[in-house]
């Protein structure tokens, strides 16, 4: 196994390799076919041997898991299904101790309708100080029978649900994920609470869920495309909020990454600014399409809107919300959106791994942070879900033509040879695992010298050990058409030939790692990228 990492300064977080952990489907430590805390203490080794310098857990807190446990019933709670808090305690710990920090997932968007203020909320009735705490209104038309506004959801479908005494309450996602009022001091306070809870356990970071969504229009006007300010989306009021939860981590030394999808750079930035957050995902980089051009803008324009704020990049190629990256790079359409998804798209697996390959070289080679999702480093392709298997509330929402994300959350193969490929022991997983999936296994590509996982391993090693890897400056080098060519300090070099034509290498002095074989003559085939030293 690697050394354990020395611990960094307090930037640590400004070029850190951080592991998304979906614990649903890494690793079950009692048999039940759910992952759990038990399988990822028990698989900590992984992590550590994989070299990564954070973990980011989707939630783990008490859940009716709806949303996969994004609709949280208690934020001091770990989900039974997956352990206790004194276990989730453990973990921090045995983590930090490999050199590795913890992030947990933060939603503060809504809750769950099994939470106790929602209960309480619906109890109470209408007018009650409890409703305040969501958005509850009598509904239009002649007997209030139709919703307040129409406004759009994030998963399609309505918006509002009628309660048997006859009010509407606002769920941007599923019913069963009332909206929160965060013009209400309470919410305020009780998340203020929640980030002090965590951060007292030794918590290093927050995700925040949904960050740009919090606030609504007090109104609740009608929404009106290219209405200005939108009624919902990255309100200006959002910033006091996170100035308040940037003084609180502060105290502690931790850090914030916010989910943001905001197509307008300068304003995506603005979470940015040095007392608000500290980094947000980059998605912009995660839908884009694999080729040359649009990865070249997108890069230039990530690195143009963070460097005002002096925020570090993200790098961002997969989550638990989008298609498994070797399976968007082996279609015909690369990018990813949302309102694309459909069943049957056909994928070449070969292309799309050799892509996935590249990519890896490329996002671990520019400057920032990287994220990466459990069974990226192992090549997962989006599994094939049997309709009936399908818990995704995406799915059902968009009338049952959207796959839904499942396909990204299936449980992980550990050992080619074992039942459940070593997931857990007795229960069937939560999720069908494909027939073919051995080949993926861990315990196979440990030791197979060409193998996704051998791959990571090395390039995070040698991101670790060269200093010009990581935050700092790059530097576009002259390059054929087709090729991505750029140089960090200490004279590494990145080149990732995206065209047909054979891209011969920029002098070197040696060559340091490849996503897949040269060709005889030295030159870089299709779809392959190289570190180099010059
Ligand atoms: C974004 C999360 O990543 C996704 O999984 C979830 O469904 C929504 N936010 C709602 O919380």
């Amino acid at each position: 196994m690697a050394a354990p990492h020395s611990p960094r300064s307090d930037d640590w977080w400004r070029d850190a390799v951080i592991y998304q952990v979906y614990p649903r489907s890494f690793a079950d430590g009692d048999g039940d076919g759910t992952g759990d805390l038990a399988g990822v203490r028990a698989r900590l080794p992984h992590l550590a041997e994989l070299g990564v310098d954070a973990v980011w857990f989707t939630p783990w807190y008490a859940s009716p898991m709806v949303d996969g446990g994004y609709d949280v019933a208690d934020y001091r709670a770990i989900d039974p299904a997956f352990g206790t808090l004194a276990e989730a305690e453990k973990l921090i710990a045995e983590a930090r101790e490999l050199g590795i920090r913890t992030l947990v997932d933060i939603v503060p968007n809504h809750v769950s309708d099994r939470h106790p203020w929602f209960r309480a909320a619906l109890e109470a009735g209408p007018g009650s100080p409890e409703r305040e705490r969501f958005h509850f209104r009598p509904g239009r038309g002649e007997h209030g029978e139709l919703p307040p506004n129409a406004w759009p959801s994030q998963f399609s479908g309505t918006t509002w649900t009628r309660v048997p005494d006859g009010e509407w309450y606002l769920h941007l996602f599923t019913p069963e994920q009332p909206d929160l009022n965060w013009a209400h001091p309470d919410v305020r306070r009780e998340h203020e609470d929640v980030l002090r809870f965590w951060f007292d356990r030794g918590v290093a970071g927050v995700r925040i869920d949904s960050a740009a969504l919090l606030v609504k229009d007090p109104a609740l006007a009608d929404f009106e495309e290219g209405a200005d300010p939108h009624p919902y989306i990255d309100r200006d009021e959002l910033h006091d909020i996170y100035r308040s939860w940037r003084a609180i981590a502060d105290e502690y030394g931790a850090v914030f990454v916010g989910e943001v999808w905001l197509p307008d750079a300068e304003r995506f930035a603005r979470y940015l600014r040095p007392d608000e957050l500290h980094t947000a995902f980059n998605f912009t980089f995660l839908t884009c399409p694999w080729e040359v051009g649009r990865l070249r803008r997108t890069i230039d324009a990530t690195l143009a809107e963070h460097a005002p704020v002096g925020a570090p990049a993200t790098w961002v190629l997969c989550n638990h919300d989008v298609t498994r990256t070797v399976t968007r790079y082996g279609r015909a359409d690369t990018a990813f959106d949302f309102a694309a998804k459909r069943f049957g798209t056909p994928t070449d697996l070969d292309l799309g791994t050799r892509r996935a390959r590249a990519a890896a070289l490329l996002t671990l080679a520019l400057p920032g942070s990287v994220y990466l999702y459990q069974g990226e480093e192992l090549g997962l392709p989006e599994a094939d879900i049997p309709p009936e298997r399908i818990q995704d509330p995406m799915h059902f929402r968009s009338g049952g033509i959207d796959p839904g994300r499942d396909g990204c959350r299936v449980p992980l193969p550990w050992e080619a040879e074992a039942p459940w490929y070593g997931f857990g022991s007795d229960g069937e997983p939560w999720l069908p695992q494909p027939e073919d999936w051995a080949h993926h296994a861990v315990d196979r590509q440990r030791t197979d010298p060409g193998s996704m996982l051998t791959l990571y391993r090395e390039a995070l090693s040698l991101r670790r050990s060269e200093k010009g890897f990581g935050d700092g400056p790059m530097t576009w080098l002259p390059a054929e058409d087709g090729v991505l060519a750029f140089a960090r300090t200490d004279g590494l070099r990145c080149v990732v030939n995206l065209s047909d034509v054979p891209a011969a290498l920029p002098p070197h002095e040696r060559l340091l790692l490849a996503s897949g074989p040269l060709r005889a003559d030295g030159t870089l085939p299709r779809d392959t990228a190289v570190w180099l030293r010059a």
